[in-house]
């Protein structure tokens, strides 16, 4: 911070530098500093790169107490400091100063000049964010090897930075006009904008800090209106339906072609598909995989997906032991089996387990009595109930666990016989 003549100046570490920019809403508001005695910039990118700086210049004193807000004003401050409009960071601050020693009212208010400006830059950036979630998806399903060029002209990517590790844990490289991120497995980084940048900076150095994070909680109306399943799952990410969202690592999505006709549905993901961000691919996975090939079912052939899209679990030391999800999980996350269905629109489900068969048929059930038989779900949708492969894991004799893997394999079979296809 730099005291010029006529106002102070202030050096913002990076495009999207929040943490900067709020101390100094947080400092300058407090002390009455009018939205004209500040003036705003952003040190270049060859200068953060070629580590230029000597100091941080934009160290500013603690304002002494914070600031607070309404949540709905700080969560369109986050959207709207992505915009690329340099009038971003003073219009920003002079909405926030008239808040406070204003008394502009944001409820009653929608003429505003200041307010219309920043509410049109809050629709282009969720905007902008939303297709390059729906395209960081596709990238990712159609290969994900090497690096994605997006084209995209605000300042949005290292806000979708927890968004992309949540939709993909592997290692992803993405390119901007303005800046690369790379998640190499262990570390964030980041490096120059263009189409193949050549410098990379770990993201816990200095000065890498302090990103927004753009949550955009799906509401109902998105949800119904979502129309690929790359566009669904990418909603399903900043769900916040129940409370699972928290101590889980990712939202795991359903996977598979939308043209299956036969949908398999779990309870919810374990410890390795949270980590993974895939569903059935830890040791019920494997189960899933031998008994859907014995049956003469190709895994690549079936949606699979489950219940409950957020592991539950409690730690027990430093293992993280399932926890069967409670019936307000299972409950909340029903919508999103709808719209899987909606879009998919699968011939026959197949009910792994209590869980998946309560969801769907929203009524208790016995497994035993229930299972290995077809019967109609919904119009031109056929039922099918059976075990979950973690109970054949579970079986400590090794003839029962046979005995159990044959009948699962019966039950898939009877799935696979559903299947039609084209003479
Ligand atoms: N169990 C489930 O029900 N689903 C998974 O994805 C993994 C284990």
């Amino acid at each position: 911070m730099e005291r010029e003549e006529g106002g102070t100046h202030i050096v913002l570490a990076h495009e999207v530098d929040f943490a900067t920019w709020r101390q100094a809403v947080r400092y300058h508001v407090a002390r009455g500093t009018k939205p004209e005695e500040l003036s705003w910039s952003v040190l270049k990118s060859a200068d953060v790169f070629g580590q230029n700086v000597s100091q941080p210049v934009w160290t500013i004193p603690e304002a002494g107490g914070a600031l607070t807000l309404p949540r709905s004003l700080v969560e369109r401050l986050v959207l709207a400091i992505q915009v690329n409009d340099p009038d971003r960071f003073s219009r920003l601050y002079r909405l926030v100063y008239r808040v406070v020693h204003g008394g502009l009212d944001l409820q009653q208010s929608n003429g505003d000049p200041d307010r219309l400006q920043v509410d049109q830059w809050v629709a282009r950036v969720k905007q902008e964010t939303a297709a390059f979630r729906q395209a960081f998806a596709a990238y990712y399903r159609n290969g994900g090897r090497g690096a994605w060029y997006c084209e995209t002209h605000n300042y949005i990517l290292e806000a979708n930075a927890a968004f992309c590790r949540a939709r993909v844990a592997e290692t992803w490289m993405v390119h901007t006009p303005y800046r690369s991120m790379k998640w190499d497995g262990h570390a964030l980084l980041f490096g120059e904008g263009g189409q193949t940048p050549s410098v990379w900076q770990p993201d816990a150095t200095w000065p890498w800090d302090g990103y927004p994070n753009t949550v955009l909680i799906p509401t109902e109306v998105e949800r119904q209106q979502a129309k690929t399943l790359d566009q669904l799952g990418a909603e399903a990410m900043d769900c916040r339906s129940c409370a699972l969202w928290k101590p889980a690592q990712r939202t795991v999505f359903g996977e598979g072609p939308v043209t299956a006709q036969i949908m398999l549905v779990g309870e919810q993901p374990g410890d390795q598909e949270d980590k993974a961000g895939h569903p059935f691919v830890g040791p019920a996975g494997q189960v899933l995989d031998s008994a859907l090939k014995d049956a003469g079912l190709i895994r690549s052939d079936v949606y699979v997906t489950n219940a409950v899209k957020h592991f539950r679990f409690t730690w027990r030391g430093s293992h993280r032991l399932h926890q069967k999800p409670e019936q307000d999980n299972i409950t909340a996350c029903r919508a999103w089996l709808d719209a899987e269905r909606r879009l998919v629109k699968p011939a026959l489900i197949v009910m792994m387990g209590v869980t998946a068969a309560q969801s769907l048929l929203g009524r208790p059930v016995t497994i035993s009595r229930e299972r290995s038989r077809t019967f109609d779900l919904a119009p031109n949708v056929q039922g099918l109930v059976t075990v979950h492969p973690s109970y054949l894991l579970r079986l400590p004799n090794p003839s029962d666990k046979q005995r159990e893997y044959a009948r699962f394999v019966e039950d898939l079979k009877l799935a696979q016989q559903c299947m039609t296809v084209k003479l």
